[in-house]
């Protein structure tokens, strides 16, 4: 990969990236649509599919997490990728496990023949980083593999994962990365859900339970739109008591803050960043917007 990003650099051709975790849909789909808008037609866009086990919890989804390559190869072909990028845990973590083409145990961790991360110390403190402690570690760590190994000029993060994104361009800039970060707007189906990978996760009537992060969300901006000010301690027990709602579902955490430097404010008003995680029965579900 770096070999033909190099060969492409040489060659004066601009390289747009999209890092994903795979089982693409339409709001991955619109990261491609953006690189290619970014880099033009004689550009490459590079969609990265890796289910990246560093940034996953050893409590969490890694093992069953929904992967249908041959579904997004497909995919990345009809909406115009030119390369798709799929690196084992053997490249990307060498020494993973035994022997580099073995499959990881559930149990394993690629301490082995790896030992270097990337950590951002402050933006990654609250809200997924309290929850998920070494989450944002992996992200950012593959994430720097991922631009020196493709050499972008530009990559397409999603709003969808508003820290993340906020996380990466800070990385960018302290560590003097030559990309160019792209943020895009969150896809979302018609009843308001955001778009994920992990709603493959909900069937039946959790399906219909997933739209309360959206209700949530809209409540907040019904309130701030009535009061110019609200105290943030009373909409977070106004959210809470929202999702008490529904039977299955039980919220995580509900912040509001800043959307430049994520502190948290105490009065909500128009312009502040709200964002939520819900279980909705074992599936941990994410969603933002500014109000
Ligand atoms: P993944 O969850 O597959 O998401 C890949 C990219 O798509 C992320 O930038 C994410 O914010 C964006 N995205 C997800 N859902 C979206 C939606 N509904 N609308 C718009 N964009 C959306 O995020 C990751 O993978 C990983 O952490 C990764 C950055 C690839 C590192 O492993």
């Amino acid at each position: 990969m770096q070999r033909l990003a190099k060969k492409w650099q040489r060659a004066g051709t601009r390289i747009g990236l999209v890092p994903t975790m795979g089982y693409l849909h339409a709001g991955h789909l619109s990261l491609v649509q953006r690189a290619r808008q970014a880099i033009g037609q004689r550009g490459v866009v590079v969609v990265s599919i890796y289910v990246n086990p560093t940034q996953f919890g050893p409590q969490e989804d890694f093992s069953r997490y929904p992967r249908d390559l041959k579904r997004d190869l497909k995919l990345c072909r009809d909406a115009g990728v030119d390369v798709v990028f799929t690196p084992g845990d053997g490249e990307m973590y060498p020494r993973w496990g035994e022997a580099p083409d073995e499959p990881a145990r559930e149990d394993a961790r690629p301490t082995s023949g790896f030992s270097t991360y990337v950590v951002e110390e402050k933006l990654s403190q609250g809200m997924e980083g309290a929850a998920r402690p070494t989450h944002f570690r992996g992200v950012t760590t593959v994430v720097a593999k991922l631009f020196n190994l493709i050499q972008p000029e530009v990559a397409m993060f999603g709003q969808k994962d508003f820290q993340q994104a906020a996380i990466i361009k800070r990385m960018v800039a302290d560590l003097n990365f030559p990309v160019r970060i792209v943020v895009a707007p969150t896809r979302r189906e018609p009843d308001g859900l955001a778009m994920s990978s992990r709603n493959k996760y909900l069937v039946g009537d959790l399906r219909r339970q997933a739209t309360i992060l959206w209700c949530a969300i809209q409540m907040a901006r019904a309130t701030v739109k009535k009061s110019r000010t609200f105290p943030a301690v009373k909409l977070t027990a106004a959210v809470k008591k929202l999702v008490a709602c529904e039977p299955d579902a039980r919220l995580d955490y509900v912040e509001f803050f800043e959307p430049d430097t994520l502190a948290p404010v105490a009065e909500v008003r128009r312009g502040t960043q709200m964002a939520l995680a819900v279980f909705v029965g074992r599936t941990r579900l994410v969603d933002n917007a500014q109000l």
